[in-house]
């Protein structure tokens, strides 16, 4: 039976929302966050520093990733050591390369060097997995987020490729794989299945924890209930066409 208080993998809220992280800073289930440009702007975030720091006020304890938005690597670094110097509990996020494609990985190793904790993110390729693997920091913690779910979206089954990751970053005990663009609940115990630290979800996905292990007649006679009343509530009827 399937039992979210088994869970090894750690649960992460993905959201700039501040209403939403407040929701789930209360979730005792939640140990995370993680944010991105395109989902602030969504959320119509304007002051980047003082978003951060209103979500630092509400999660002042458990990890949050606030991305760097510059695309050399010399204003990437600045705004990396700005962002980390908001709270110890902020991992900085490093896409793997710039929009011209060029690796991030001497960039990253810079940084961990430091002991500035990444998240190095926008993997898709094993490739990508080691090159960044290799220049962590032994002994700085780090996140690599593999963006499963866009590797899904392109028909690829992404389980077999994040096992994979997981043995990879074996090298870096400090560091930890990220499940990143989960699209389903199901991805959760997929992440749990084969090791992954954590996964990091949107809460719409985290909302449906509730259904859990539910009884599957029950929901089905739900669900039929739901398209009843919609049908009611939509005011249809069909009349019957007379006869040519
Ligand atoms: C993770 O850190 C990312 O913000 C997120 O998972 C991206 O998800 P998407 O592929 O749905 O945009």
């Amino acid at each position: 039976m399937m039992d979210v208080s088994r869970l090894t993998v750690k649960l992460f809220a993905d959201g700039a929302d501040l209403d939403g992280i407040r929701e789930m800073a209360a979730n005792p289930l939640i140990s995370g966050f993680t944010t991105n440009p395109t989902l602030m702007r969504k959320a119509g975030v304007n002051d980047y520093r003082r978003f951060a720091l209103d979500v630092l006020s509400i999660v002042p304890d458990k990890p949050v990733s606030f991305e760097v938005f510059a695309d050399d690597f010399s204003e990437m670094e600045r705004q990396a050591f700005e962002i980390a110097s908001w709270g110890r509990n902020v991992n900085v996020k490093i896409p793997v390369t710039n929009t011209r494609g060029e690796f991030a990985g001497p960039l990253v190793g810079r940084l961990s060097d430091a002991g500035v904790q990444v998240n190095v993110t926008a993997i898709m390729t094993l490739d990508q997995v080691a090159r960044i693997t290799d220049r962590l920091a032994s002994a700085t913690p780090a996140i690599v987020s593999v963006f499963a779910g866009r590797i899904a979206d392109t028909g690829r089954d992404p389980v077999p490729l994040m096992a994979e990751a997981v043995r990879i970053l074996r090298s870096k005990p400090r560091a930890e794989l990220i499940w990143a663009s989960p699209r389903e609940l199901l991805n959760i115990f997929q992440a749990d299945g084969i090791g992954c630290h954590i996964i990091t979800a949107t809460n719409d996905i985290l909302k449906k924890l509730a259904l859990v292990g539910k009884d599957l007649d029950a929901y089905s006679l739900e669900t039929v209930e739901m398209f009843y009343k919609d049908a009611n509530a939509a005011g249809f009827g069909i009349t019957t066409r007379a006869a040519a």
